[in-house]
């Protein structure tokens, strides 16, 4: 099959072709009706359908024959441990603590919480929830307590999952007083809070509320799978958005199986059996999907890896895993790459392992940069494909189709639209452009099964935000263009999202808290380059008249604040004090000018500014401060 024959299809029959990518997965009671339309007007995949996630990702294998073969490689340098855990294992497991959390009172569409460490228990925990038909929230173990807060609040989750650490290369960081912290933050309280004890620290439980997850797995008996619909949401999980509320992006049990089963073959070329790491975390869109759903509904066995790719112990962490393991393809972030690549130019490192196994390299979570596809290329000498997408979407917008037909790359570009995804590039009046000509990167609606149907309990969150800009169109907040040959090239973000190695985070969430500082009269954040991580935010500050705070202590003042109240994986390291912001006659901070400057980029001076004598000044201050185009890697 061609990739223009599969992708023609998707786009002129959409429901012929994800009927016959449906018929892959072994549904309770088969979908008769494709896509239809919600109360909302949303077109929804497969609502008739009665199935089960967990079934499909774990019992079914086991009636197929499957049960010896390792569903999850757990390989953590950081404790000095691993474990293959067999589907058979993983379903008892799952089974049995699907049973504790029903004794604690989960049922169906009740969510749960899972603020966990990459450890087999997360897996665990997610499958569980899904097995009870229960939503789960996961959130990224790098966020502080007083993001953890907002989720509860949002989220509302009956039970409250966690751990008593994660660990950071050779640094415990305690979880649970975080979890307690951000449930006193919290207005909504979840019921229970279930933890697990890991050797290297305590949690202190409190008493009528927490449960020690071992004594909660011997005390509890298996459960069966709790049939859903295909339109039941799965997860709900949350992702920056331009302000500072994050938004509870909110996953179908039915599409979302389906797209995670046709991409494992379709975009990675993986058959039942292989081995596939996607070297990412639960906490993120990649992790839900391609370190535990896609790999299991698949048949595939999965790598969970607790380390990071440099200094666990070396440059050469990547290297051994893939061949440990036999990893036929890695998946992980450009910043992953570019740090490897700073420690050893050289790749010398991996002269030590075999990397035979190793067919395909994918990269997401920001723009493939060309010098880094480049390296990767020369030193692996496998096809690096990158590929675009968002937690809106849960799998690639565009990719190369490596299990269907693929195409030669081009550095900088994400290659084709994946099947279902129809993008168009549109002016800021919604008119389509032509090629090479840069726009707003939109998808035509339908969009195709997996993406969200709403925001989690604010359906006009995500109509305003996605679908009123252009009619008939998905927005999908990245700029962009497409070539003369259909190539997808995606630049960056439009709006006030930022992406710091590879985490989405939005400057608005950073501003509240710097604004929040009591010598600060008015602040803006904003993202610049960073050779490492792509980005990474800093703080210009105005302060209030009469303030005699010394910069340098009210810099560390704020770091310390950022820290604390959005989390160390925001890498906020610098600030520079300002006596001017420049802004437009309405009193808009001109945040891209900003960025423009801090670039070292040649910007035009908006028509619209109210003071242009203030941008000299600032781009004076940061040269001087070393900030931006100055700045050194850190
Ligand atoms: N729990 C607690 N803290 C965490 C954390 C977690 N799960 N993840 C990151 N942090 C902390 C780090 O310890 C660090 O803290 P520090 O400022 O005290 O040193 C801070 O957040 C920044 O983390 P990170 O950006 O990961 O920096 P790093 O120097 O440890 O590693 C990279 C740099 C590039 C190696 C790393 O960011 C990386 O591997 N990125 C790949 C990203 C990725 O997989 N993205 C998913 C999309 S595919
Ligand atoms: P997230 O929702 O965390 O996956 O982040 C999605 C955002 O990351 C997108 O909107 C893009 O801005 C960026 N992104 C992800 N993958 C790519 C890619 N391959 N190329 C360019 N940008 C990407």
């Amino acid at each position: 099959m061609s990739y223009e024959s599969e992708y023609r299809q998707s786009i002129e029959q959409p429901e012929a072709f994800w009927q016959q990518q449906a018929d892959q997965l072994d549904w309770f009671q088969a979908p008769t009706q494709i896509m239809s339309k919600d109360e909302n007007g949303i077109d929804r995949w497969f609502a008739d359908g009665v199935m089960n996630t967990c079934h499909m990702a774990l019992d079914y294998h086991l009636e197929a024959g499957r049960g010896d073969q390792v569903a999850i490689y757990y390989d953590s340098p950081v404790t000095g441990s691993r474990a293959a855990i067999s589907y058979r294992d993983l379903k008892d497991q799952v089974a049995i603590f699907a049973g504790g959390l029903k004794a604690l009172g989960v049922t169906k569409g009740d969510r749960v919480l899972i603020y966990m460490p990459m450890i087999p228990q997360a897996v665990v925990a997610m499958l569980a929830c899904a097995r009870l038909g229960a939503i789960h929230s996961v959130v990224f173990g790098g966020f502080a307590a007083h993001e953890l807060a907002v989720r509860i609040d949002d989220a509302q989750p009956k039970v409250l999952l966690s751990a008593s650490c994660g660990i950071e290369i050779d640094r415990v960081i305690e979880y649970k007083p975080l979890v307690d912290k951000a449930i006193e933050l919290a207005e909504h309280k979840p019921e229970a809070c279930v933890i697990f004890q890991r050797p290297e620290t305590e949690a202190q439980m409190q008493a009528g509320r927490d449960v020690d997850w071992d004594q909660l797995m011997t005390q509890s008996a298996p459960v069966d799978c709790t049939p859903v619909s295909a339109t039941d949401p799965l997860y709900v999980l949350y992702t920056s958005g331009t302000t500072g509320r994050p938004k509870g992006v909110v996953r179908d049990n039915g599409g979302h199986a389906v797209a995670m089963k046709y991409s494992m073959k379709a975009i990675y070329d993986m058959d039942a059996g292989d081995v596939f790491w996607a070297a990412s975390d639960v906490g993120w869109v990649v992790g839900h999907s391609y370190i535990v759903y896609g790999p299991l509904l698949a048949g595939l066995s999965t790598v969970l890896y607790e380390g990071k790719p440099v200094r666990t112990p070396d440059a050469g962490a990547f290297w051994r895993v893939v061949s440990d393991y036999n990893v036929k393809a890695l998946f992980s972030a450009p910043t992953a790459f570019r740090a490897i690549k700073k420690e050893d130019p050289e790749s010398k490192c991996l002269l030590q392992y075999d990397l035979s196994s190793l067919k395909t390299v994918f990269m997401a979570g920001e723009r493939l940069d060309p010098p880094t596809y480049h390296w990767v290329k020369s030193v692996l000498d496998v096809p690096v494909v990158d590929h675009w997408w968002q937690t809106e979407t849960g799998w690639a917008i565009c990719g190369n189709l490596m299990g269907v037909d693929p195409k030669p790359a081009k550095a900088g570009s994400s290659t084709l639209p994946s099947p279902g995804f129809n993008v168009q590039i549109l002016d800021d009046d919604g008119n389509p452009v032509g090629p090479n000509v840069q726009g707003n990167v939109a998808i035509k609606l339908p969009l195709p099964p997996s993406c969200l149907p709403t925001i989690w309990g604010n359906f006009p969150r995500f109509r305003d935000g996605y679908l009123s800009t252009f009619d008939g169109y998905y927005v999908s907040g990245d700029g962009g263009y497409i070539d003369e040959d259909g190539y997808v090239f995606i630049m960056g973000r439009t709006d006030d999202v930022i992406n710091v190695a590879g985490h989405r985070l939005s400057t608005g969430e950073i501003e509240e808290v710097v604004a929040d500082h009591r010598d600060v009269a008015e602040c803006a954040v904003i993202g610049i380059h960073c050779e490492l991580r792509g980005q990474v935010p800093i703080g210009l500050v105005l302060l209030k008249d009469g303030v005699t705070t010394d910069s340098d202590d009210l810099e560390a003042q704020l770091i310390a604040s950022v820290r604390e109240g959005v989390g160390a994986v925001a890498c906020f390291r610098r600030t520079l004090v300002v006596s001017r912001l420049p802004k437009t006659r309405s009193g808009k901070i001109l945040r891209k000018l900003l960025r423009q400057i801090a670039d070292g980029q040649d910007y035009t001076v908006p028509s619209t500014i109210d003071d242009p004598s203030s941008l000299p000044e600032i781009a004076e201050a940061m040269a001087k401060a070393e900030i931006g185009a100055a700045a050194k890697v850190a």
